[in-house]
């Protein structure tokens, strides 16, 4: 049955979701990721589409979708929510954008969210007189690294470099708390984001498995010029070329 917010009917989702933040990107990939792309749903505009994976290789042809989670912990806890518990969905991996905090994380490189750090109140809730700890699941993230350090061993493009570590989920883009940024900079956080916390958070509840594969695409603590749209195109293929690896895995 559809939900509030998935007008698709049961069993229209594989069991890997890929999740962008943004619909039109959620469009674009399904349109070069899938064979036979539908769209499941587009309540609110938050397209979901379901094919089979076109890329040449073991899973060719495997059943794959690809929906949109919106901005922020509230949009992307929602969704993952009706996908886990209406749809079966066994496997979500984000392939979103994040703010460089390390200066070692350069503009184009790659993240691994290994776990996500939250101030927001969401998964403080979760565990009465306990701090969530926010956690990737560790096949999907070694099969996303195992990936990664291939490319890098094969010389790929530099936007083939890639983190793997701590993020930060922050509820506000815009708002600074004081000293925040230091003291992330300080204990090795690699970038901010505004989903990773909520989206591992809701995995943990349903049992099941989820990762962030981010693209860095600005900075916070080096002057990196912003990317130009070739660039961009770029880190984004090669974080979903992990993504698929996760999801697969
Ligand atoms: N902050 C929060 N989320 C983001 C950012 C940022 O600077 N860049 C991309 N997503």
């Amino acid at each position: 049955m559809p939900t509030p917010h998935i007008s698709a009917q049961p069993g229209d989702f594989a069991p890997a979701v890929l999740m962008p933040g943004d619909p039109k990107r959620a469009q674009r990939m399904a349109e070069t990721v899938l064979d036979q792309a539908r769209l499941v749903t587009d309540v609110r505009g938050t397209l979901g589409f379901t094919g089979r994976l076109a890329q040449a290789g073991p899973h060719q042809g495997q059943p794959l979708s690809i929906m949109a989670s919106g901005m922020g912990m509230a949009s992307i806890g929602i969704y993952a929510t009706e996908l886990f518990r209406f749809y079966d969905v066994e496997r979500i991996i984000r392939v979103g954008t994040a703010g460089g905090i390390s200066p070692q994380v350069e503009v184009g490189h790659r993240v691994i969210a290994v776990g996500a750090h939250s101030a927001s109140s969401m998964n403080e809730l979760r565990l009465p007189g306990v701090h969530f700890a926010a956690s990737a699941d560790l096949t999907m993230a070694a099969a996303a690294w195992a990936l990664a350090r291939a490319e890098e061993a094969a010389g790929a493009e530099p936007e083939a470099v890639t983190w793997a570590g701590a993020v930060v989920t922050n509820d506000h883009f815009y708002f600074a708390v004081p000293g925040q940024l230091e003291a992330l900079e300080r204990h090795h956080v690699l970038a901010v984001e505004m989903e990773t916390a909520s989206l591992y958070a809701v995995a943990a509840e349903f049992g099941r498995a989820a990762l962030s594969v981010l693209t860095v695409s600005d900075h916070l603590t080096r002057p990196d010029p912003q990317m130009s749209a070739d660039q961009r195109e770029t880190s984004f293929q090669g974080a979903l070329r992990l993504a698929l690896a996760a999801a697969f895995a």
